[in-house]
């Protein structure tokens, strides 16, 4: 076979399928509507929120920081909605990758399968990051002080060693995730129960104290700002895409894997936009705190026990933000290794608790040594323009497969094709524009990385290569 037809080869989805009926997948069966939701809430609201709003209102876009997340709202919604269709129609583990292998071809969806790790293990770890910052507030606010040497990645502060609350939370959320995807889900509800009260206290309390004249003016950095803002926060809305890669740990995905991706993104972008209106309505924008914006909107209005369930509730949610992209991120290794692409044993399934071993243990241990160890906010970036990257491969994904099988059987349908997904490709596009451009370099660096690993190991190995399917027939 010549190499254009190689990494062109492509895996229709009826043969996706009939794969997966014939390998049986291992993994289990266990969510139903309401935890994929909670999931997608789990995976939606965290440091985005939390942690970005502050610099996002006060530097970059102002009170307009409201258009902002309009304008991720809309690019998400055309995303989430391609999304719907194509986890429907070809419901297994490996989301964006597994979509654009049935569409673009195998050197396609490898590209997107690295570039995943952008979005899910760089997205933990600086997830895992700012969460160790808000830990050790709350613990400083308790009396006691961790030293800085044990809080810091080396050479981000003189004598910093390493981030050692960021390594151990990342620890116990892989070891959630090992034991089992039912108790994974178990945690992920608790968890986005307690978040959603903190962002309901904020939203409720925080209308008593908005005041008009805050803002105005509304869009001090102009359109460019609102732009910019909404390049920078989307990392808030990163997340329900995740739930596309437990297709197959979905009791009925057909059903309910739209209902969790569509509501859990509508639940979070309505309760964002709220959030937005009553934090720059308490404060004037140029006053944000830059690192807890919420709780220390409450603190500055003398209202401190707020401000503490604020700051539990910024704790929690970025814990299932962990979890839930961690999740995201072994079944991606590990749909990858059932075609090939990766080591056989990253697709062996644990004989108990039917997860996903090497990619689940390999996940926590890459993710832990990155937020302990390197200056991950250097690279945060690299997490929204990896996502949108996907984004407009899944929403492409969906036009060229409505031309390629016209008559692939399709449980859940996009309306208003290609209009909607060619418009969520250049909303998505717009975002990714935004972006500094040292973000584009390193991204391109991670992209060609990914090529070189892809022909030298990947593009033998594949399961399409006709060698291998020979050897297998033998
Ligand atoms: N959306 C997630 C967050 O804001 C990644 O933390």
């Amino acid at each position: 076979m010549n190499i254009y037809a190689q990494i062109l080869r492509r895996k229709p989805p009826a043969a996706v399928m009939a794969d997966l009926y014939q390998v049986h997948t291992g993994l289990k069966r266990a969510l139903g509507p309401l935890d994929l939701t909670a999931l997608g809430i789990g995976a939606i609201i965290g440091a985005g929120i939390f942690v970005l709003t502050g610099v996002a209102a006060s530097q970059i876009a102002g009170p307009a920081i409201i258009l902002s997340l309009v304008l991720d709202g809309i690019a998400c919604s055309m995303a989430a909605l391609c999304y719907a269709e194509l986890a429907t129609m070809v419901p297994l583990a490996g989301s964006a990758y597994t979509y654009c292998y049935a569409t673009m071809g195998e050197l396609v969806a490898w590209i997107i399968g690295w570039d995943l790790v952008l979005e899910y293990a760089v997205g933990a770890a600086t997830v895992a990051v700012g969460w160790s910052g808000y830990f050790t507030l709350i613990l400083k606010g308790l009396g006691l002080r961790l030293p800085d040497a044990l809080t810091h990645a080396p050479f981000t502060r003189p004598g910093a060693i390493i981030n050692l609350p960021a390594v151990l939370v990342v620890l116990v959320m892989s070891a959630i995730l090992y034991v089992g995807i039912s108790e994974s889900a178990r945690v992920n509800s608790f968890i986005v129960g307690i978040k959603l009260l903190s962002i309901a206290i904020v939203i409720v309390v925080g209308a008593f104290f908005v005041e008009k004249r805050n803002w105005s003016p509304f869009a001090p950095y102009g359109l460019l700002g609102i732009t910019r803002g909404a390049g920078y926060m989307f990392f808030a809305f990163i997340g329900f895409d995740a739930l596309s890669t437990v297709a197959e740990e979905a009791k009925n995905p057909n059903r309910d894997l739209p209902i969790g991706i569509l509501g859990s993104l509508s639940i979070c972008t309505v309760l964002y936009m709220l959030v937005a209106c009553v934090v720059t309505g308490m404060q004037s924008y140029r006053t944000l705190d830059l690192n807890a914006p919420l709780a220390s909107a409450f603190f500055e209005r003398g209202l401190s026990f707020i401000s503490g369930i604020i700051s539990i509730g910024a704790v929690a949610g970025l814990t299932s933000v962990q979890l839930v992209l961690m999740l995201g991120q072994s079944r991606i290794f590990f749909a990858m290794s059932r075609d090939g692409l990766l080591p056989k044993a990253f697709s062996r399934v644990h004989p108990r608790f039917r997860t996903p071993t090497i990619p689940t243990i390999l996940t926590g241990i890459a993710v832990a040594a990155m937020a302990g160890l390197l200056p991950i906010d250097l690279v945060a970036e690299l997490t929204n323009i990896g996502t949108l990257f996907a984004f407009v491969l899944v929403c492409l994904g969906v036009w060229v497969l409505r031309v390629l099988e016209p008559t692939a059987p399709r449980p859940f349908t996009v309306p208003f094709v290609p209009w909607v997904p060619l418009l969520g490709v250049v909303f998505c596009g717009i975002l990714m524009v935004s972006l500094k451009p040292l973000t584009w370099v390193r991204f391109l660096i991670w992209l060609f990385v990914g090529l070189i690993v892809y022909f030298l190991y990947g593009r033998k190995h594949s399961k399409l290569n006709a060698q291998n399917q020979l050897k297998a027939a033998e």
